[in-house]
């Protein structure tokens, strides 16, 4: 089969580039990506390319270079699927907020009226793409709902799990370690969809970056491939807690390890805790599914994962009440970044959001700053814990533009994102216009301690 037309339903931090690169990688297909979201649509279409709702470096020129010609947004979902060969499922699957399996369960609830709403509308064969990663046997599910409520056409159901990392999207999209294609290659229908998802994919990734398999094998792959990344950040991160009671250095621990080629240098970054709208709702999944098995061992072992990452979070916060003379009751506390890594305007799960509630609920006054994170983004992200009245989040929390404003008059300063201006500050002159004695609590072993000790800084960093 020949994909001359695709749609994407789902415009969001995953579907966004995915597609965008499709679409200047095969100028010979067409690509929609459809939303429900018409603000989002809205600003994928923006004049000023500037102006797309997500941040991603790279992003906008490929954008610029595609949209008009094979890449287009549009909120009419119906028209997309009719006049597309292959359709990409990349809505959001959050963990459930209600009813069984409540926190834990991946919420299906988007990935099923997709479904329903292709079934109905569809009127030649298609090929449905899971790209949102979801729990393994999903494939099953939305096979049965198509089947049972479609007009008598064929579809082939393939996973194909997106590996990319927000901030370095564009080239984990341009150059990524593998592609994964799972479908049901026991059929001649089945494989031939395969081929056709390999046959897009092999315009810009050479074949042996292809790997196909069947479908429960691919959609497990996306959930452990999530929880070993996450555990190794976890695992540096039980580290950096021991090396500040021995003196021993998490970087220098880190490294030496790293140099293994077994074990490999990647993901030993210590952290204030990872973040990120996949990793813990990834393994609260796993965890789900393997409780639902009756795996419960398996399930403990991945949950401990996550067990650890909350602690991070909480134990930076309460160590910045214990410095400041166990109480930061209003006390001025900057922010220096709210995004959960840099390079992204993405907030989900940030560890900001954590470290600041826990701050709040000590009475501390919190300036937040962060070069791509709106106020308002920064104002929903605390009212969606619902912790304290969103009244009494804009009271207590302000959202400035630059980093000095944020730091001047403050009691302490909390780097939380790693983004590459911090470093270029100027700290001599933040120091100044502090209060004294000044506190600098370093969440992503970011600064160096020896020139912020020099200026006079109270310096903490993470794991040392
Ligand atoms: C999402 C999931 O979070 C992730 O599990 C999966 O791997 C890929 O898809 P992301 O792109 O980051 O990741 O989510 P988000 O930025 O929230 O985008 C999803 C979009 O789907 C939103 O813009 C939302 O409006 C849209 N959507 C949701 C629909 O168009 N239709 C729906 O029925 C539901
Ligand atoms: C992750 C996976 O990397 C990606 O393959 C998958 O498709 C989606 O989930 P993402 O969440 O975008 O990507 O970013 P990632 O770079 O993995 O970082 C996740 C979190 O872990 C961030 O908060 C980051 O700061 C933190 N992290 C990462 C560390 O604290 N230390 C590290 O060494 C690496």
């Amino acid at each position: 089969m020949k994909i001359k037309n695709i749609c994407c339903i789902g415009a969001g931090y995953v579907g966004g580039p995915t597609m965008a690169i499709i679409a200047q990688k095969c100028p010979h297909i067409n690509v929609t990506v459809v939303d429900i979201n018409e603000k989002r649509i809205a600003a994928w279409n923006d004049e000023d390319v500037n102006n797309i709702p997500i941040y991603e470096p790279g992003l906008s020129d490929i954008v610029k270079e595609a949209r008009g010609r094979n890449l287009f947004f549009s909120t009419n979902v119906d028209e997309a699927i009719d006049n597309a060969e292959m359709i990409f499922i990349s809505v959001n699957t959050p963990t459930k907020t209600y009813g069984i399996g409540k926190g834990m369960a991946a919420d299906l609830k988007y990935i099923e009226l997709c479904a329903r709403q292709i079934a109905r509308v569809s009127k030649t064969d298609k090929i449905v793409v899971e790209k949102s990663t979801l729990p393994v046997r999903t494939a099953e599910a939305l096979k049965n709902i198509l089947e049972n409520t479609g007009n008598g056409v064929n579809f082939q159901i393939l996973s194909n799990p997106e590996f990319l990392a927000e901030g370095t999207a564009v080239e984990d999209l341009l150059a990524p370690d593998r592609v994964l294609i799972g479908g049901d290659i026991d059929t001649v229908k089945g494989k031939d969809a395969v081929e056709a998802l390999v046959n897009v994919y092999a315009n810009w990734v050479s074949r042996e970056h292809i790997l196909t398999t069947n479908v429960w094998s691919s959609e497990l792959s996306k959930l452990t491939a999530n929880a070993f990344l996450a555990q190794r950040v976890s695992s540096i991160n039980a580290m950096s807690e021991l090396c500040e009671k021995t003196g021993a250095d998490v970087n220098e621990v880190a490294k030496a390890v790293g140099m293994d080629s077994r074990i490999g240098a990647k993901f030993l970054q210590s952290s204030v805790g990872f973040g990120g709208s996949c990793f813990q709702k990834d393994i609260l999944n796993l965890v789900y599914i393997a409780k639902s098995f009756g795996l419960n061992e398996v399930a403990d072992y991945w949950e401990q994962v996550i067990i650890l990452n909350d602690h991070q979070k909480r134990r930076f916060a309460a160590n910045i009440v214990k410095s400041l003379f166990n109480t930061v009751s209003g006390k001025k506390i900057a922010i220096l970044g709210w995004a959960f890594k840099k390079d992204t305007n993405d907030t989900r799960e940030s560890a900001a959001i954590y470290v600041s509630d826990y701050l709040l609920n000590e009475q501390a006054e919190i300036v937040v700053y962060d070069p791509k994170v709106t106020a308002e983004q920064i104002y929903a992200d605390l009212d969606y814990l619902g912790t304290r009245s969103d009244s009494e989040n804009r009271s207590l929390v302000s959202v400035v533009s630059t980093a000095e404003e944020a730091c001047k008059n403050s009691h302490a300063v909390a780097v939380l994102t790693e983004w590459d201006e911090f470093k270029e500050l100027d700290w001599n002159e933040i120091y100044k216009n502090m209060l004294k004695p000044a506190f600098l609590f370093d969440g992503r072993r970011l600064l160096d301690k020896a020139e912020l000790q020099s200026i006079g800084f109270d310096f903490f960093v993470i794991g040392n």
